[in-house]
């Protein structure tokens, strides 16, 4: 039997963008962007272009940028919509239009005030109008799930008469079982009669944690392309994660005989990574393939399996996504050679030679503060230098006053704009005053909802990572800092997060919220 392509059609920067605290800036899409392209996904959707000036900004730019994977602008079934998304696709190598609108009772009676015959004409007028710009139309029956079978077949069979190449079909409230999922696709191939001229798609939410296995129920019942995002972020309780729908298929290729995908999956783990450091969020340790627990065997009854045959306990190899095996790396003798092959063997290898100077002299400031440096602590330098030149805000200066009789309080400088500020605090403990005198030097009101501290390699003079998640006027964000220094790393964290606060800020003006 000849095996058929799973198209992967990444959401990472669309609805994994839309969820609170994932939000990112127009480099930052772009920096994602580059790293999906190298992890092989065949649709990026970058990106909802009429939703605001930065949406559409981002669409564009990666759109420019991306020449290996198709790009993709989402656009309700509104001529103007349309028109944003085609804007911002003009220059793309290969470009999509991904309309959709509502189909399900609920949604059409409440949410658009339509019956189905003008749904249907909508839809339908969308597809045709998107051809204008691309051959490419992919259109989405929302809430597709909970939708009127007959309806659902009698608008994808229109649709795709009106040219669409691609028909998804979401479970956009995360409801679906996965038996039941499956005899969806399974029934949508039986009674659309022109289905063979279209890939059925699907795009599950994880609202019961079944979107992965409703996905993958879905493969096995015809569909051939799969909305998903990395580390599985996306509204609420997020999408289906890419990571975990690539290696079902690539494992157990003795169950999905008849499929394959294009991913690269050694560049799984690296983009998982990227992802947390550019949003600021992590995934849990126990998260399957990219945790931090994902290969690690802990019980001796497992380490010893290990040891007489890996496979007693392993169905993958950690290699295979891309975790790094060699830990410890290099030291304060090591020089710029070592260090750019290290850097590649990581796999950057696309740095410029200004880059790597930057870099090399941090990590030598490292190395002398530390004996051994880590893979981790040079990964924490690269993401670093990648993303200092977007900060708003920068820490210049600190210092803190602490012990069991005295008053605790701390100063610090920041540079904001190229302006010099120094603030001091007072608290509860070196942390608290510290972000007391941030607070008072960026001149916002915060409520700090979470903090957590771990070690980031070993040893005692191990890299502390710090993550916040804070409440800026309603908006949250997170932040992430990394330092040998807790109170420095928890500075920078918070720092950090009052950055992306004032770039999400920026972005949200103006966007429209109806209908996403
Ligand atoms: O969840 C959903 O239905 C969506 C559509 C826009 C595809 O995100
Ligand atoms: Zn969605």
């Amino acid at each position: 039997m000849e095996k058929e392509k799973l198209i992967i059609f990444d959401t990472t920067l669309r609805d994994g963008e839309q969820a609170p605290g994932f939000s990112m800036t127009v480099e930052e899409k772009l920096t994602m962007a580059k790293q999906l392209e190298k992890l092989g996904v065949d649709v990026i959707e970058a990106g909802f272009a009429a939703a605001s000036e930065g949406d559409f900004e981002a669409v564009r730019r990666v759109a420019d940028e991306i020449k290996d994977s198709t790009v993709c602008s989402l656009a309700r079934a509104l001529h103007s919509d349309i028109e944003r998304a085609g804007e911002a696709l003009a220059n793309a190598e290969r470009k999509r239009i991904h309309t959709f609108i509502a189909t399900s009772p609920i949604h059409m009676k409440y949410k658009l005030k339509m019956t189905p015959d003008q749904v249907l004409e909508k839809a339908v007028d969308a597809v045709q109008f998107a051809q204008y710009f691309t051959d490419d139309v992919e259109f989405s029956a929302e809430d597709a799930f909970r939708s009127e079978r007959e309806f659902l077949y009698r608008i994808f069979e229109a649709v795709i008469a009106a040219g669409a190449k691609t028909i998804n079909v979401p479970d956009t409230v995360g409801y679906a079982i996965p038996e039941e999922f499956g005899q969806l696709i399974a029934d949508i191939k039986n009674n659309v009669p022109n289905i063979d001229k279209a890939v059925i798609s699907v795009h599950c939410h994880n609202d019961l944690g079944l979107a992965v296995a409703n996905s993958l129920s879905a493969v096995k019942n015809g569909a051939r392309q799969v909305h998903a995002t990395i580390n599985g972020i996306g509204e609420r309780a997020g999408n289906a994660a890419m990571e975990e729908v690539v290696m079902a298929i690539k494992v157990r290729h003795d169950y999905f005989k008849n499929v394959y995908t294009d991913i690269n999956t050694k560049e799984i783990y690296k983009t998982s990574r990227l992802l947390c450091r550019i949003t600021g969020s992590f995934v849990q340790p126990n998260k399957a393939i990219v945790g931090d627990n994902a290969f690690a065997h802990e019980a001796g009854i497992h380490q010893h399996g290990m040891l007489a045959h890996r496979e007693t306990y392993e169905i993958m190899k950690a290699e295979d996504v891309g975790v790094p095996s060699s830990k410890i790396v290099l030291g304060k003798h090591s020089g710029r050679h070592a260090f750019k092959t290290r850097l590649e063997e990581l796999g950057y290898t696309n740095l410029s030679e200004e880059e790597i100077d930057n870099l090399f002299a941090k990590f030598k400031s490292l190395a002398d503060k530390k004996k051994e440096v880590f893979d981790e602590d040079i990964e924490a330098l690269i993401l670093d230098e990648i993303f200092q030149s977007e900060e708003a805000a920068k820490l210049k200066y600190y210092h803190v006053i602490s012990g069991n009789t005295v008053l605790t309080s701390a100063t610090v400088k920041l540079e904001k704009h190229g302006e010099e500020i120094l603030a001091n605090g007072y608290g509860d403990g070196p942390v608290d005053s510290a972000m007391r005198a941030i607070e008072k030097a960026l001149g916002v009101k915060t409520r700090l909802k979470d903090f957590s501290i771990r070690a980031l390699s070993s040893g005692k003079d191990a890299m502390g990572e710090v993550r916040v998640m804070v409440d800026f006027d309603g908006i949250t964000t997170s932040g992430k800092g990394i330092s040998t220094d807790i109170i420095e790393a928890a500075l920078k964290a918070y720092i950090e997060a009052f950055n992306r606060y004032t770039a999400r800020k920026k972005f949200l003006e103006n966007r429209i919220d109806e209908g996403i």
